[in-house]
């Protein structure tokens, strides 16, 4: 088993090299080329990321894979390549396909992620799990960030692969994404050992926002402070960066970002009409309720001012009498 990984180790290594040089010095790496530009994607991000592109044709890399003597069979087991349908052999997984190598943390290349450029489905195809690959122990970018990480005692959590990159170039060193599955108690308890706060910066959509309100808890179980850093509805990072530019991102969404609890309070928000008599209580109730599950005494009266200067006509002595019965409850 050893030996299996460290083959297929080895043809990872070997994959992510060609599809990088395929990208940079073919002809037919040239379109994958242009939309990686058009995407504001440059050069020297393109060798940062080791990033590629997957040709068109049904064999290239496992042309390449046979011809070194690797054993195809185990290179399949591995997901880097796939079975024919029919008959014997085997076709490349990754076609028409702009490549981004995921990696573990020491930075060896691990799995790819690939994205279609025109409206091919799935838009992102990523390899399965395997002896190399798993998917709730690793984070998109975690070799690079990790020392950042460490240094800061921050990390960024962000929802894609060019997310990661676009605020890399706009000097956010501590990214890091998932592989767009969910967060993980895994991937949190990672992310503690690197660094005390984590800022999350998901998408500007109901998606993102939601997955964001659910990752509080998972990543504030392990000890870490968590911020949210948020988006305009239906805005990711990466179009923000493209739309306002990297200081912009910078200064008016990762800097901004809130605590947890007011991140919380924000959300919930949504779903009521605050105009409305009874819409506004139940708020205020749900909302104390949210402030009891914070530890420090301190914290839950902050919150509770705060709470209670935004609703004037409500008291602050009612609050904190709904406050104590709660926490005599529990
Ligand atoms: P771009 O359109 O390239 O900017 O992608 P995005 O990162 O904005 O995509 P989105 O917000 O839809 O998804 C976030 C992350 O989820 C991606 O980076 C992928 O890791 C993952 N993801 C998105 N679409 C798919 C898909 O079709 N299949 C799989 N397996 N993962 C996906
Ligand atoms: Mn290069
Ligand atoms: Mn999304
Ligand atoms: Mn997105
Ligand atoms: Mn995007």
């Amino acid at each position: 088993q050893q030996q299996e990984k460290a083959s297929l180790l080895k043809a990872y290594d070997f994959a992510a090299k060609l599809y990088h040089f395929i990208l940079g010095n073919t002809e037919q790496g040239k379109a994958a080329k242009g939309y990686l530009t058009s995407r504001g994607i440059s050069d020297k991000l393109i060798d940062t990321f080791q990033i590629g592109y997957a040709p068109a044709m049904w064999d290239t890399l496992v042309q390449q894979l046979d011809k070194r003597g690797f054993d195809l069979a185990l290179m399949e087991r591995g997901g880097l390549i796939s079975a024919k349908h029919e008959g014997n052999g085997y076709v490349d997984k990754f076609r028409e396909r702009v490549i981004f190598p995921i990696c573990d943390a020491t930075g060896k290349v691990i799995a790819f992620g690939g994205r279609s450029m025109g409206d091919a489905q799935p838009k992102y195809l990523n390899s399965p799990e395997s002896v190399l690959f798993n998917k709730s122990r690793t984070m998109y970018n975690l070799h690079q960030a990790r020392p950042n990480m460490r240094k800061l005692q921050q990390a960024v959590l962000f929802e894609g692969y060019v997310d990661v990159i676009k605020a890399w170039e706009a000097g956010i060193s501590n990214g890091v994404a998932t592989m767009g599955t969910a967060l993980t108690k895994e991937h949190a308890a990672l992310l503690n050992r690197n660094a005390d706060q984590i800022v999350v910066c998901y998408d500007g959509d109901q998606a993102g926002q939601s997955a964001a309100f659910k990752s509080i808890p998972i990543l504030e179980a392990t000890g870490s402070r968590v911020a949210v850093a948020m988006l305009p509805d239906g805005k990711d990072p990466d179009d923000y960066v493209r739309n306002y530019g990297f200081d912009r991102f910078v200064r008016e969404i990762i800097e901004p970002a809130v605590p947890s609890m007011k991140y919380k309070l924000l959300y919930i928000r949504k779903n009521f009409k605050l105009h409305e008599d009874g819409d506004r209580l139940r708020y205020l109730q749900s909302a104390v309720k949210l402030i009891s599950d914070l530890h420090s005494p301190m914290e839950r009266e902050h919150y509770l001012k705060q709470l209670a200067s935004e609703f004037p006509e409500s008291s602050y002595e009612a609050m904190k009498l709904d406050l104590h019965e709660i926490l005599l409850q529990s």
